[in-house]
């Protein structure tokens, strides 16, 4: 790692399973990092909290969502968060409550403190959106309101970093 990657503020997004949500989350964002010309600024990935899908490519459906907005997830495999990673990440961004109560139980309520954060909770007061969990696809079959609404809060998540840097 050199002196650059040290400075990159660290984003690990987290769902349960990290084969639709999270990994959503992390190739979405990534486009916009580097539709941004932020590639120097940030590092992006995802993990799950469960370790059932480990090794498993992003799902089909999630993938297949993806592709539609011309976004490639080649090379993604499902990953349990480690306490390295979690150690490592500047911000760990969960998809709904029950992802932020499972961190507190695995790395404990102060470690999270600062650190871990709902997607939705970037977005703007009075948006309807705010603070709402990402429904997970797994069980809703509905990838396209879990894009829709991955996108919504990433946009939201990018331009409050953005800004936190003065990079505007
Ligand atoms: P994710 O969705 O947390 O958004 O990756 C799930 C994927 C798989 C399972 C649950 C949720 N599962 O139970 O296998």
């Amino acid at each position: 790692m050199d002196d650059r990657d040290n400075k990159k503020t660290k984003i690990l997004f987290v769902c349960l399973g990290n084969i639709c949500r999270s990994p959503m989350a992390e190739f979405i964002f990534r486009r916009k990092v580097s539709r941004g010309g932020y590639e120097d600024y940030f590092e992006v990935s995802s993990a799950g909290t469960s370790d059932e899908e480990e090794g498993n490519p992003v799902y089909t459906l999630a993938r297949r969502e993806l592709a539609e907005h011309g976004i490639g997830c080649k090379g993604k495999v499902a990953c349990k968060i480690t306490e390295e990673m979690f150690a490592e990440s500047d911000y760990v961004v969960v998809m709904e409550e029950s992802n932020k109560m499972r961190l507190c139980v695995e790395f404990g309520v102060k470690m999270t403190e600062n650190k871990v954060f709902k997607l939705s909770q970037f977005l703007d007061a009075g948006d309807p959106l705010k603070d709402c969990d990402i429904a997970d696809p797994w069980y809703t079959r509905d990838f396209k309101t879990a894009y829709s609404q991955i996108n919504h809060g990433c946009d939201a998540l990018l331009s409050q970093l953005v800004r936190g840097l003065g990079l505007e």
